[in-house]
């Protein structure tokens, strides 16, 4: 193989940042980019998040609720690593895109507040994170203020994320007292000096804890981390690099990335241990990124910024092979060889006409609608990678047309959406009418926003009586059968026409796994 495309695969790192609202993901986001020169000044990312926000009609929602609807991707190079990061939108609201995400990326960034601990929308990402085994890289973020103390943090994340927790940076007091951090990777110890926490070499290094300029500089402070750095030695669960390979060990950084301490010790020890791209799952076999062949698949769709185009940017991750401007693939679903002549990579400041990409990167391809989520792309082979789920919906909510005309156009608007994976929606067997599915309420918002700027559609939706959703086989067709004459009511088809049980509770629904044993009920469905 060739040395230079085996070095450019090894020295990928592709990871998302994860993180409940408001733990800090956009500033810690804002640091490693300033790090990795990608931009040249703080409040970048916040600036470029609100100008985003006037360039499409249908993101006015965005800028009404203050909030990132769409993710993106941004490309820099640190040290010798070329690094892919992977924005999640962070609201609380959150959609199938961030999961969706989350299944390009080869490992993650946890975010953590350190007075919050664990929330909820970190606790369902990290379920999402599990799915595939993806290694996680924890921060604890804003030691610079007061908190719960380091350990309970470590337990709650134990507890709560069920992931053995190992320290690898410990700090020196918190709040008014936080003093920097010790990094137990590089056994360095970096002091801040107060009012100058702004940029990321600043500060004191000292190599040797024993260091008597320690106490002139920490006093009982000093003595205190020694010994608590001794008990860790002990007590705390060691680093093993397969451990958190295989998702079951995350490294534990303490910081405040808003003072940018402690964001260095964490991106020096992320980019050495995170993983470079590595084999990607396909119907018929594991794919190597060393592979010479090229192959990639779509995980999101963007409507583009110009609605009236119905132009499209599919999000391709690369899994194996070079991709060079120009190449021919074959897009397996349609059936028909496509010139790939005008992707777009996403540098952190600009987007930029790509010629050369590697397993690892994510490259932007324009159309008009003719890529799904899921779609492989390969040079001959036909493959199909797996993993791209949808997720079942637990929010349901009943489209209602204001001016009938438009049902064609509804329809239209409503599949394209689907397509796109902005929303799921489902035609009830027995009766007309559509019914939209979404993991977060926000998705019903965009999707009326959207029928109305891109398809002319005035929908309002009104809520229905479901709250589970099950995709349902069977075996035994006759069986299938039985099941859906029995319940006339809570049967629909999805946009892939694949048959779906609708109920009111996990109580109905766990009645009906009861009495009906031999059908399958799937919270995922792998997308076709
Ligand atoms: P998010 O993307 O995860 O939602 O979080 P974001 O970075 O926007 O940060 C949320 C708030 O937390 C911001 O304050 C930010 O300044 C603050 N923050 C981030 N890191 C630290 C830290 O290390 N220490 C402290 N004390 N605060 C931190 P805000 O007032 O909501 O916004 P802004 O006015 O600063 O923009």
């Amino acid at each position: 193989m060739d040395r230079h495309y085996q070095n450019e695969i090894d020295r990928r790192r592709t990871f998302g940042i994860i993180s409940h609202p408001d733990a800090g993901k956009t500033t810690l986001t804002e640091k490693i980019l300033l790090f990795g020169g990608a931009i040249q000044q703080a409040g970048s990312v916040k600036a470029k998040k609100a100008a985003r926000h006037a360039t499409s009609d249908w993101m006015a929602i965005e800028k009404e609720r203050g909030i990132s609807v769409t993710s993106s991707v941004m490309k820099f190079n640190y040290r010798d690593f070329e690094i892919n990061l992977l924005d999640t939108p962070g609201h609380e609201d959150f959609s199938e895109d961030t999961y969706r995400v989350l299944t390009a990326v080869d490992s993650a960034l946890m975010v953590i507040d350190s007075a919050k601990g664990v929330e909820p929308q970190t606790e369902k990402l990290m379920a999402v994170c599990r799915m595939r085994n993806t290694p996680i890289v924890t921060f604890i973020n804003k030691l610079d203020r007061e908190g719960m103390s380091p350990l309970d943090i470590l337990h709650d994340s134990e507890d709560k994320l069920q992931s053995e927790c190992t320290p690898l940076s410990w700090p020196i007091g918190m709040g008014k007292r936080f003093k920097g951090v010790y990094n137990r990777f590089g056994s360095q110890l970096h002091l801040f000096e107060a009012g100058r926490q702004t940029r990321g070499g600043d500060g004191i290094i000292i190599n040797d804890l024993s260091d008597p300029v320690l106490d002139d500089l920490l006093g009982s402070q000093a003595d205190q981390l020694r010994e608590e750095i001794e008990l860790l030695e002990v007590a705390a669960n060691p680093f093993e690099l397969d451990h958190f390979l295989n998702g079951g060990q995350t490294p534990v950084f303490f910081g405040s990335a808003i003072n940018n301490f402690g964001v260095r010790e964490m991106l020096d020890a992320f980019v050495e241990l995170a993983p470079h791209p590595g084999d990607r799952a396909a119907l018929t076999r594991d794919v190597s990124p060393y592979e010479a062949p090229f192959s990639g698949f779509a995980f999101k769709i963007q409507a583009n910024m110009n609605p009236a185009h119905r132009d499209r940017i599919a999000f391709v991750r690369i899994c194996s092979g070079k991709f060079t401007r120009g190449m021919k693939v074959m897009h397996h679903r349609i059936g028909k060889e496509v010139t790939l002549a005008n992707a777009t990579i996403f540098m952190a400041n600009d987007r930029e006409n790509v010629d050369v990409a590697y397993p690892g990167d994510i490259i932007g391809i324009h159309n008009h609608g003719t890529i799904k989520i899921g779609d492989t792309f390969s040079e001959k082979e036909p493959l199909k990678f797996t993993g791209i789920p949808n997720f079942a919906p637990e929010h349901f909510m009943r489209v209602h047309l204001k001016n009938p005309i438009k049902a064609k156009q509804l329809q239209k608007g409503l599949i394209q959406l689907a397509e796109e994976g902005a929303v799921q929606v489902f035609r009830p067997v027995r009766s007309n009418g559509y019914i939209l599915g979404a993991v977060g309420m926000l998705q019903f918002d965009v999707t009326m926003a959207r029928l109305k700027a891109e398809y002319g559609v005035d929908a309002v939706y009104e809520p229905v009586g479901f709250t589970v959703a099950r995709w349902v086989d069977c075996e035994n067709a006759k069986k299938l059968d039985e099941f859906e004459r029995k319940h006339p009511n809570n049967m629909a088809v999805d946009a892939e026409e694949c048959l779906t049980f609708l109920t009111t509770s996990e109580w109905q629904l766990g009645y009906a796994k009861e009495n009906w044993p031999d059908i399958r009920f799937h919270k995922t469905r792998e997308i076709n």
